[in-house]
């Protein structure tokens, strides 16, 4: 079954430590065109695919940004009403959306109305963007909220709740919190690290999404040796508008991880945790290889299977990977790839993305037999290496990561794979 990803490129502000590809509606303003412009392109496109696959069946529904709640629930209501005229939603798992909490009224507004509207849909995800709860890192950021104005919106988020809707809370490790005289390391203030680990406890999120602050671009695709596995990487940030340091970043991710681990949640990705069967599906979509379809500009595609093959420029192949462009006006003149971002996979190129995310996704691979084409000669050696560093265990069939390898996967998977 096909996922289709819907990117909305705008946001309030452009937050200091952002390198997704968004446009801060101060841009946007006074000319509210732009935002006519766009659900034009998506429309376009919604038609175009839905056409060329003759209504097919969806699994997920995803809006990411940017901040799709930006564009209000009367908008995103128009553009979930026109996928379901062009793909077949009684399949539906799951419909997700990314919010910003903030304005706060309007974004509780949104959550209740949707979930109220699409009572056929299984699962609702929102996907909320809190990021820390250190004033000065958000104040910095820009973002408009403090942390006793998100305490409000978390109570009133907790009494909206219904069976149907699942909602994940996303914090960022900035490491940019003191050293103490003893040399420890304090990120935020007790009474703040006691609020995490009492929302943890409660249960009331679904599933959490902990990043450590990334600084996407040159340095991030050096580490995966290959562009077309990083697609998610965007724009070179040149500068955080605060001191952060990796060591730091490193503890605070360890510390917050914990305080979730420790609340029964299930780490099942390198930054994603979930009680059992709330994980988001759509996620699983990218890590296990499906297609999905990305609408709207920067959006990725990923087409394997039957609907690669009904490409004339993937037919024979293993899949095709491409993006639109990011600019919003080509974008919006017509659906324009990126250029040079189309990429046909090879047998290999297919086995090496799936190794990676296998790895990233369930810490194991099962059938290791198979990726044998494209490993390094050394292997075995290497493996041994890593088993006795308790990074993980293997045997002929099968390898399996230790916690400790999922934090640093992405060097030591690209250390076992063969790339040229
Ligand atoms: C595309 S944003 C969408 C959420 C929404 N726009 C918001 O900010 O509330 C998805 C998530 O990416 C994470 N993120 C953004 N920039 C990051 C960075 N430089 N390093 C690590 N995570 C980052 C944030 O946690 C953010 O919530
Ligand atoms: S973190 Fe979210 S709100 Fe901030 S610039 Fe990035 S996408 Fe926009």
């Amino acid at each position: 079954m096909l996922s289709l990803y819907i990117h909305v490129p705008f946001c309030d502000k452009k937050c200091g430590y952002c390198s997704f590809f968004v446009i801060p509606k101060e841009w946007v303003d006074p000319q509210q065109k732009m935002i006519e412009w766009y659900v034009e392109g998506v429309v376009r496109d919604i038609e175009h695919w839905g056409k060329l696959y003759d209504k097919p069946a969806l699994k997920t529904l995803y809006f990411g940004g940017g901040t799709p709640g930006i564009l209000g629930k009367k908008i995103l209501m128009k553009i979930i009403d026109h996928v379901a005229e062009y793909f077949d939603l009684s399949y539906l798992e799951e419909l997700s959306i990314e919010l910003n909490p903030n304005p706060h009224d309007e974004m509780l507004d949104i959550i209740q109305t949707i979930t109220q509207t699409y009572k056929e849909f299984p699962r609702v995800r929102f996907s909320l963007g809190i990021q820390s709860f250190d004033d000065r890192i958000l104040s910095l950021s820009s973002r408009q909220y403090s942390f006793e104005g998100i305490q409000g919106f978390l109570r009133s988020l907790r009494e909206i709740k219904d069976s149907r809707n699942v909602f994940n809370l996303d914090f960022i490790a900035f490491g940019s919190g003191e050293r103490t005289r003893e040399d420890e390391y304090l990120f935020w203030d007790r009474a703040r690290r006691e609020r995490f680990q009492s929302i943890a406890a409660s249960g009331f999120a679904d599933s959490f999404s902990l990043y450590t602050l990334e600084l996407f671009g040159g340095a991030q695709r050096e580490k995966t040796k290959r562009k077309e596995i990083d697609w998610q990487s965007h724009l070179d940030l040149s500068h955080v508008p605060f001191e952060t340091d990796q060591e730091k970043i490193t503890v605070e991710f360890q510390r917050l991880k914990e305080h979730i681990l420790d609340a029964w949640y299930r780490r099942y990705e390198l930054s994603n945790f979930a009680y059992p069967g709330k994980e988001s599906i759509h996620n699983m979509v990218y890590r296990t290889m499906q297609s999905y379809i990305g609408i709207g500009p920067s959006a990725s595609s990923f087409l394997t299977g039957e609907y690669a093959q009904q490409l004339p420029e993937a037919k024979g192949s293993y899949g095709i990977r491409f993006t639109e462009s990011t600019s919003i006006f080509w974008y919006m003149k017509e659906s324009s790839r990126e250029k040079d971002s189309t990429i046909i996979l090879s047998e290999k190129d297919y086995l090496i993305e799936s190794f990676f995310l296998a790895l990233r996704t369930a810490r194991w691979v099962k059938n290791l037999q198979a990726f044998a084409p494209v490993f390094v000669s050394n292997r075995k050696a290497l493996l041994e290496q890593f088993a006795d560093q308790w990074l993980l265990h293997f045997d002929d069939d099968t390898l399996k990561l230790t916690d400790e390898w999922l934090d640093l996967y992405n060097g030591i998977a690209s250390e076992l794979l063969e790339f040229s």
